[in-house]
């Protein structure tokens, strides 16, 4: 597991780094959901990290999270609510399924990739493809992705300074730091790249875009045909 370390490392203080951006994008990405709706579904949280958004969800009425990340320590912060599945798991091609099989064999409703879809391109289309096939008619696989661009990644759509923009410029130059060392996977995206990547898992009429009013990320649905077999 050559990435494991980094994110252990990282596991020391990604909570506390968990700021207004990245709550907003959780407003975002439940707006988008409905959510009223999401009581009572089933969520794969993948890259779940210590467990924010999975603690969130199960206050909106999820039935069951399950929580994969490749960290123990991102999983140790998780929580005990018994809703919050821990699965600790490489999010590579062949891995979801099995997952799913085990904790969710009556089919998911949402799957996310909040921040850690950062696969080369051909593996993140393989590993968006199995997710959308995990998904209970009607369901939506969301992805949640930073600008690959550092312009806008920094200081947002229009450009100004925000208050994350030192975490970003920092956290993308750890980023690529992490990959010379080999302790990270780190492909990052732009928004027409990540569409692209999208529509090939999915199909172009599966794929679209989750409004939102910052420009660091983007959000981005593929949706299961409601009336798919
Ligand atoms: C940037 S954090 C995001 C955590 C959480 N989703 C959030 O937005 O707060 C990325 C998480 O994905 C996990 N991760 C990254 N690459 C992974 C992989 N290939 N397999 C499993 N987990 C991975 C890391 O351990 C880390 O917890």
């Amino acid at each position: 597991m050559s990435e494991l370390w980094a994110w252990n490392v990282s596991a020391w203080v990604y909570a506390r780094t968990y700021g207004p951006l990245a709550h907003r994008l959780d407003e975002d990405v439940f707006s988008w959901l409905g959510r009223e709706g999401l009581a009572g579904k089933v969520v794969m949280d993948c890259g779940c990290g210590p467990g924010v958004v999975a603690r969130k969800l199960v206050e909106l009425g999820a039935a069951k999270v399950i929580c994969v990340d490749v960290s123990p320590k991102m999983l140790e912060q998780v929580g005990d609510d018994p809703r919050l599945i821990k699965v600790q798991a490489r999010l590579e091609p062949g891995e979801l399924k099995p997952i799913a099989d085990q904790y969710a064999p009556e089919g998911v409703d949402v799957v996310l990739f909040k921040r850690s879809l950062y696969h080369p391109t051909d593996v993140a289309v393989e590993v968006l493809r199995e997710a959308h096939g995990l998904l209970k008619p009607g369901g939506q696989v969301v992805v949640v992705h930073p600008e690959r661009k550092i312009l806008p990644y920094a200081f947002g759509r229009p450009l100004r300074v925000h208050r994350h923009t030192p975490y970003h410029l920092f956290n993308r130059t750890i980023s690529k730091i992490g990959v010379r060392l080999g302790g990270e996977q780190y492909t990052v995206h732009t928004r027409d790249e990540l569409l692209s990547l999208a529509r090939r898992a999915a199909g172009e009429n599966s794929v679209s875009e989750i409004p939102t009013s910052q420009g660091s990320f983007n959000l981005i649905a593929l949706t299961r045909a409601a009336d798919a077999a």
